[in-house]
């Protein structure tokens, strides 16, 4: 604490993310990473730029990266924002999008980052329950709003809705922006992005997504948003109102790479998709109760074991996962979906723990 602090700073509670270990040999299934590398390609790509042309800034647009991104989601550039991971788009969508003279609606139980964003822009939020089985009910945001945003899938449940009950969502909904935050889809999720191609792109609609997960480069920071040419407008207005240059060549470079290579995000997320499934079988059978999950992480809890003593005894032998010390979902485990192997190391912990 300083008595330099502004006073909003003073009020803050920041968002915590999922630790980084720095220990050696240990299973890390505690915040969401792929298990497999990203795409050669982004890798060479990279490399390419580590050169004198360095000295230089980058393009501030970052135009080939979003015709890139535009041309594989089949949409025009204008409608693209990119950003130094998800965050920092989340971060101008709530600044230039979300900050309005009602509150912005978002689930209980959401990306935690939401109401952080929401404390340091001054935004007035309010929290709408999810149902028993932890699912979104489209009815309950049928309220005045200064926008609504979730992810899809929900984080940290792993439960998604289908692209046709956004579409009801946003024709009950035409008065604030809609976000649907798309960092888990790769992984069994429809998108919501073919309703933003073509001369029907509805005016409210933003789909954020990430490069930190199914592609691979958490480390890269990047992120992008898509929608309608004027709410692409309004973020831009907001990036270059606080950093002109958010994405590095190596960044930019990677990214393009990443994005042109569909295949390797395929075979990346259908492995995942594969672990989860056996994994889900695994717990199963160890009594576990496993929400549905089309992510690439599951929520679970055992009616029998403490969702703290459990995290404390995986992470003693060596293994992390991820417990939230908040109502409603203190006695679950969110668990990243890592490799057969990891995922095996997992199972047979479990197994001794239990026992
Ligand atoms: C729902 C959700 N949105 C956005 C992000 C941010 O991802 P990044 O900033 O790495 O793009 C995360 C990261 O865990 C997330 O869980």
């Amino acid at each position: 604490m300083s008595r330099f602090w502004s006073p909003v700073v003073q009020t803050l509670t920041p968002y915590t993310p999922g630790e980084q270990p720095q220990m050696q040999r240990l299973v890390k299934l505690n915040t969401n990473e792929s298990p497999y590398g990203p795409s050669p390609k982004a890798l060479a790509a990279i490399d390419g730029q580590n050169n004198e042309g360095l000295r230089l800034y980058p393009d501030p647009e970052g135009t080939a990266l979003k015709q890139a991104i535009a041309k594989l989601h089949g949409l025009d550039p204008k409608q693209v924002f990119i950003g130094n991971g998800s965050d920092e788009v989340l971060a101008h969508v709530f600044a230039g999008l979300l900050k309005q003279n009602k509150p912005v609606h978002f689930p209980d139980i959401t990306y935690s980052f939401y109401p952080v964003y929401c404390k340091l822009f001054g935004i007035d939020y309010k929290v709408v329950p999810l149902g028993k089985e932890f699912e979104i009910n489209l009815a309950d945001y049928k309220t005045p709003n200064g926008g609504i945003i979730f992810p899809n899938p929900n984080a940290p449940t792993g439960r998604s809705i289908t692209r046709s009950e956004i579409e009801s969502l946003l024709s009950q909904n035409k008065d604030s922006v809609l976000v649907i935050d798309e960092a888990y889809v790769d992984y069994g999720t429809e998108s919501c992005i073919p309703l933003l191609r073509g001369s029907d792109c509805p005016e409210n609609l933003l789909v954020v997504h990430t490069l930190s997960k199914s592609r691979a480069l958490a480390g890269l920071r990047v992120g992008f948003a898509v929608g309608h040419p004027a709410l692409i407008e309004g973020l831009e207005r907001v990036k270059n109102s606080f950093n002109s240059y958010p994405l590095g060549r190596l960044a930019q470079a990677g990214a393009i790479a990443a994005i042109e290579d569909q295949a390797h995000l395929e075979q990346s997320s259908a492995k995942v998709m594969q672990t989860r499934s056996k994994l889900v079988d695994d717990l199963n059978t160890l009594g576990f109760e496993t929400l549905p999950s089309t992510a690439n992480f599951i929520f679970t809890r055992h009616p029998q074991h403490a969702g703290t003593k459990l995290y404390q005894a995986l992470r003693d032998r060596g293994i992390i996962v991820r417990h939230f010390k908040l109502p409603r979902i203190e006695e679950f485990l969110r668990i990243t979906i890592g490799t057969n192997e990891q995922s095996g190391e997992l199972v047979a912990a479990l197994k001794e723990i239990l026992a």
